[in-house]
């Protein structure tokens, strides 16, 4: 039988990268700084992921805490800063390494010629974009797109329809208030 590729999911959290890796067929290792009770995968180390011994792994995934890049964190004066910024020094562990690796982080993430992948590219009905670096060449497959503003017609439609039943039931009784 062949071995299965031995993968390193760093920055695992309860394994929502581990469980695609499992699918595509590797035998994973999460590691993550937290307890992970609900980890999705059997194998579990805490501990800080910049810590990690890396030998003896064939490929590494990292998905380090994105608050620091998210526009989110952009909403108050110096929240930004309250967040890691780990990007670089993954980079450099990795690249030190030199393995096979992906680093995934949200849109705005100083990640290096990234690929951008989106939920819809898989069939999933999340319209939802990511970065991906790689030492190893990534493509994305076709973005179908449009989705999204067709759901947003759609609340244009309804939100103008709404208004229209509202406006059609109310006014007749602000009307008849009226002197
Ligand atoms: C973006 S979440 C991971 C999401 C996960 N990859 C998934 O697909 O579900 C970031 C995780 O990094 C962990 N974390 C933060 N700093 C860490 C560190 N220095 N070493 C290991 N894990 C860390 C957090 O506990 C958190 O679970």
């Amino acid at each position: 039988m062949q071995a299965l590729v031995r993968c390193l999911d760093l920055f695992c959290g309860a394994g929502g990268a581990s469980l695609g890796l499992c699918r595509a067929g590797f035998d994973v290792t999460g590691v993550d700084i937290n307890p992970q009770p609900r980890y999705i995968c059997r194998k579990f180390i805490r501990g800080d992921a910049l810590a990690q011994d890396l030998t003896g792994f064939d490929f590494v995934w990292a998905s380090p805490p994105c608050q620091h890049y998210s526009g989110m964190s952009g909403c108050r004066n110096g929240l930004r800063e309250t967040y890691p910024d780990l990007i670089g020094p993954v980079r450099d562990m990795l690249t030190t390494w030199g393995g096979p690796w992906i680093i995934e982080n949200v849109m705005g993430a100083p990640l290096r010629n990234p690929v951008v992948l989106c939920g819809e590219m898989f069939g999933l009905k999340t319209y939802r974009h990511r970065q991906f670096e790689s030492n190893l060449p990534l493509t994305a497959p076709p973005h179908p797109g449009f989705r999204k503003n067709k759901s947003l017609f759609i609340f244009i439609k309804k939100g103008w329809l709404a208004r229209f039943v509202h406006t059609r039931l109310t006014f007749p009784a602000k009307v008849s208030k009226k002197p």
